[in-house]
């Protein structure tokens, strides 16, 4: 009896929640809610998913810091992990940007660029993220004399075995930084030119304020027309003004944080009509201190917008955790359901650079995980 009434307190609370994307699903649901096996926690880290907004540079890990210094001869001034761990406390982007290119110093050979993307791998394979589209700053490393080559020859090696041993497929995202002018990065477009089919896209980071996107708008354009999809960090410090930019001057297919957006209401329509993906990073903006709490997160504001929100790690070394942190932050933070992870889990693919035949084939598994342990 006592089952029945809960069965029947299910269906309707099912059918009220009118959720249009799972109306073929109310029936498996039904069922399995009253089983359901995975806590949240289990069931976001086994969710299978896609990470389209990381640093490759933010996921090198102090203790790998420390080992690639030693065997580079080079010094860190810090004395141990614990104490790089204690200086990563940032007021804003900056502060952590200062110490972000400090770590990256110690990278100097190919094997330092392919162990640091390699332990990326390994982190997100144990929690089923299946696609990974990556950035990487090579001006971080150029600057410092370090070759193109180097750079990227470390990193697209350990993703090809990533690939074939992790079974993770991938993108590379090349991002200049803005806070350099537009003539280094035309140097750096030229020097990608020779991996262009490696390549997916170019992208814009580092220092956003006084940065605008018009600043690099004819480089854009050169890297659109040898073939690039385009990306740009937008609305993370900086105002709606540079979400407009992207999105009109540098013709960007996805737009990175874009948390400002809010403030601006034809802006919110326009990216919600256009379904323009955002790549929002909680952990990174907890610790960046673009919000103040977790609980202000404003996850469930753009998802009501119809925002095509995905989640992401950003620089999980320095922010306090991997893909799967970030969905547990923000889901134990707004109590969110085990429906609105799986949505996320979708955009997470559909917002990727994947063929439609590979989105659909991901978004299966997505569904059949849903079904399987809703
Ligand atoms: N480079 C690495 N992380 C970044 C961020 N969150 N914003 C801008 N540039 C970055
Ligand atoms: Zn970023």
């Amino acid at each position: 009896m006592t089952l029945v009434i809960a069965v029947m307190f299910l269906s309707k609370k099912i059918i009220e929640q009118n959720l249009p994307n799972l109306n073929s699903f109310k029936l498996p649901l039904m069922k399995n809610n009253i089983m359901s096996k995975l806590s949240r926690k289990e069931f976001i880290y086994q969710i299978p998913k896609a990470e389209l907004h990381l640093h490759i540079e933010g996921s090198f890990e102090p203790e790998l810091m420390f080992e690639i210094a030693k065997r580079n001869e080079l010094k860190i001034r810090f004395k141990s992990v614990e104490e790089v761990k204690e200086a990563y406390k940032f007021n804003n982007l900056q502060e952590f940007l200062d110490i972000y290119y400090e770590g990256a110093g110690v990278l100097i050979h190919e094997n330092d660029f392919y162990d640091m993307t390699w332990a990326y791998l390994e982190k997100i394979h144990a929690e089923n993220v299946l696609h990974t589209e990556i950035f990487f700053d090579p001006q971080t490393h150029t600057e410092r004399g370090i070759a193109f080559e180097t750079v990227f020859n470390g990193v697209y090696n350990a993703l090809q075995d990533g690939e074939e041993k992790l079974g993770i497929s991938f993108e590379i995202i090349m991002c200049f930084l803005r806070h350099l002018d537009e003539a280094s990065a035309f140097k750096t477009l030229e020097s990608a030119l020779p991996f262009k089919d490696q390549i997916i896209g170019v992208g814009l980071d580092s220092g956003e304020l006084g940065n605008p996107p018009s600043k690099f708008k004819n480089v854009f354009a050169k890297a659109i027309e040898e073939g690039f999809l385009t990306v740009a960090h937008a609305g993370e410090e900086g105002p709606a003004e540079y979400v407009w930019e992207a999105l009109d001057l540098l013709n960007v297919t996805r737009i990175d944080h874009g948390n400002r957006s809010l403030e601006d209401s034809k802006l919110v329509e326009r990216l919600a009509e256009e379904q323009m993906p955002l790549t929002l990073c909680p952990l990174s903006n907890l610790k960046l201190c673009v919000i103040k709490d977790m609980k202000d997160y404003p996850l469930l504001d753009m998802m009501f917008k119809n925002l095509m929100c995905t989640i992401n790690s950003d620089d999980p070394a320095y922010f306090g955790g991997y893909l799967s942190a970030n969905y547990l932050a923000v889901a134990e933070a707004l109590d969110l359901d085990n429906e609105i992870i799986y949505q996320l889990a979708k955009n997470s693919f559909e917002a990727s650079y994947l063929s439609d035949e590979e989105k659909d084939a991901m978004i299966q598994k997505v569904d059949d995980f849903y079904l399987e342990n809703q």
